[in-house]
């Protein structure tokens, strides 16, 4: 077998060489690559945190022509290294305090070489990839207290992908629930409407999980929040009763375990209760701030987490593993396997028999073939271990408390909401303008673009009860004082002028 694969790499009028390189040249190449990796991430930190393409370089990019005939992979390489890695998102940059986007771990970076190497199709099977998979999500279930026995976890895109997951889980259980089944049926019969309840600070992939399952956004019910931007379990309650009481089926509760505006956990303990009280489906969007469940610090700001019956995690947000690589957990693995198995009953695999291993992933999910995203997961925190990610977070946090500081310290800023995790919204607030909101929303949006493109760091944006502010976030695990106090510098040196330039 080993010779057959050595002479086909051989051939010397294969149609691709590039699609089977000799040992040798594939050594020499992939250090090439790595030559090129290792000196971007030893440079990230050194240049501009961003800075726009030019018109040309966008346009060389995008009308490149297919080529006919193939080129030598290095000089693939070197155009990579001087057109593609030249400009970057701003991500890898310690002052990039834009999304929850988190620079990658370098172990996650040398472990998707690996599993791009393997190459294996995560549907299911006995090889290891699948083991590795089940082991890393364990690890996640165990790092956020998720309940174990039962239980199914399975790596996808994303967050979006997560929640849909989660959704499309909590869908089927109302159907089962009221005696029919909704992947017969769907949606579209006489059932009533099935109503799904979340704030508005909810991520907008909420609303496009519920589109894409049939729900509909006018299945969506927005539940008002308290002072600090949380899910209010009153109005929940009240919500809920009204809907059933109008013949409605309340199905749902999706909350958040740190919301993308602010980072607000909503109070998912007593949300927990009333959902046992109206025997609703407690999904959790923790994409974000979940995996924060692991500090002990904040064990009472994520209480009721372990009570969900369905989890989002983005492992590609706080626990930086390389895009992309989001989680969902489901508490009920039986009725997961329900919601998604297309595998008649008689074909499923046994474990331990045959190739069949364990249920296959690919039965609980909308994924068939599957990348092995776990390989990156399981390599990042094998290597950091739980201190490694705990003290990682906890670092995020303080930094966020120090830039929390100087903001409410600051005559001339504002801060427009409490910073539970490691998100920080505020704006800049010139003396004699307090007053005026429009002007306000106006200057903060040019004070964010021109910090953006300044390079010195990178802030974006959200709304605030209307008001438009900038929003920090603060992910990446070499982010240091310095870093913090150079982003309020670059913001407030931004804001004198463009207020200079009104003048
Ligand atoms: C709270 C929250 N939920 C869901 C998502 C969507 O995750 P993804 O972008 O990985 O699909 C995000 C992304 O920022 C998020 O912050």
């Amino acid at each position: 077998m080993h010779a057959r694969g050595a002479r086909c790499y051989l051939l010397a009028d294969m149609a691709t060489p590039s699609h089977g390189l000799d040992p040798e040249e594939f050594r020499r190449l992939a250090r090439m690559a790595i030559d090129i990796a290792a000196e971007h991430l030893a440079r990230a930190a050194a240049g501009p945190v961003f800075q726009p393409m030019t018109a040309d370089e966008r346009h060389a990019l995008l009308a490149q022509p297919l080529p006919s005939r193939g080129e030598p992979v290095a000089q693939s390489l070197a155009y990579a290294r001087d057109h593609v890695l030249t400009h970057p998102m701003g991500n890898g940059h310690p002052r990039f305090f834009g999304w929850v986007n988190s620079p990658p771990s370098h172990a996650g970076v040398i472990a998707d070489l690996l599993a791009a190497a393997l190459n294996p199709s995560v549907a299911g099977g006995d090889h290891a990839a699948v083991y590795l998979e089940h082991c890393a999500v364990r690890w996640i279930m165990e790092l956020v207290g998720f309940p174990e026995a039962g239980a199914m976890g399975l790596l996808a895109s994303g967050g979006s992908a997560a929640n849909l997951i989660g959704l499309a889980a909590a869908r089927h259980w109302a159907a089962r629930e009221d005696g029919w089944s909704v992947r017969e049926e769907g949606l579209s019969g006489s059932r009533p409407r099935h109503m799904l309840y979340m704030t508005d600070e909810g991520h907008s992939c909420l609303r496009k999980a519920a589109e894409l399952l049939g729900l509909g956004s006018a299945s969506l019910v927005t539940v008002p929040v308290d002072d600090d931007l949380r899910m209010r379990p009153d109005k929940l309650r009240e919500l809920v009763r009204a809907d059933r009481e109008a013949g409605r089926r309340p199905f749902c509760v999706a909350a958040s375990a740190g919301t993308v505006n602010t980072g607000a956990i909503d109070p998912l303990d007593r949300i927990a209760d009333v959902c046992d009280a109206e025997d609703l489906w407690l999904h959790v969007d923790g994409a974000y701030g979940a995996v924060a469940a692991s500090l002990p610090e904040l064990a009472e700001a994520t209480a009721g987490l372990s009570r969900a019956r369905s989890l989002a995690i983005d492992a590609h947000k706080w626990l930086s593993v390389p895009v992309e690589c989001g989680c969902a957990l489901v508490r009920d693995g039986a009725l997961l396997r329900d919601a998604f198995s297309l595998v008649p009953p008689y074909l499923r695999t046994e474990e331990g028999k045959g190739f069949g291993g364990l249920p296959w992933f690919s039965e609980y999910g909308p994924q068939q073939t599957r990348g092995f995203r776990a390989l990156k997961l399981w390599m990042t925190l094998r290597t950091a271990g739980r201190d490694g990610i705990e003290a990682m977070i906890r670092g995020n946090i303080a930094m966020a408390g120090r830039l929390m500081k100087q903001v409410d310290a600051a005559p001339d800023l504002e801060r427009l909401a409490p910073v539970p995790l490691s998100i920080v919204c505020f704006r800049y607030v010139p003396e004699g303008a307090r007053d005026d909101e429009a002007r306000l929303d106006a200057l903060n949006k040019r004070i964010m673009e021109r910090v953006q493109s300044e390079g010195g760091a990178f802030v974006s944006s959200t709304t605030i009860r209307g008001r438009f502010a900038l929003r920090a976030c603060v992910l990446h695990y070499g982010t240091e004082p310095a870093d913090v106090d150079s982003l309020v510098a670059a913001v407030r040196h931004a804001g004198a002028a463009c207020v200079l330039e009104t003048v």
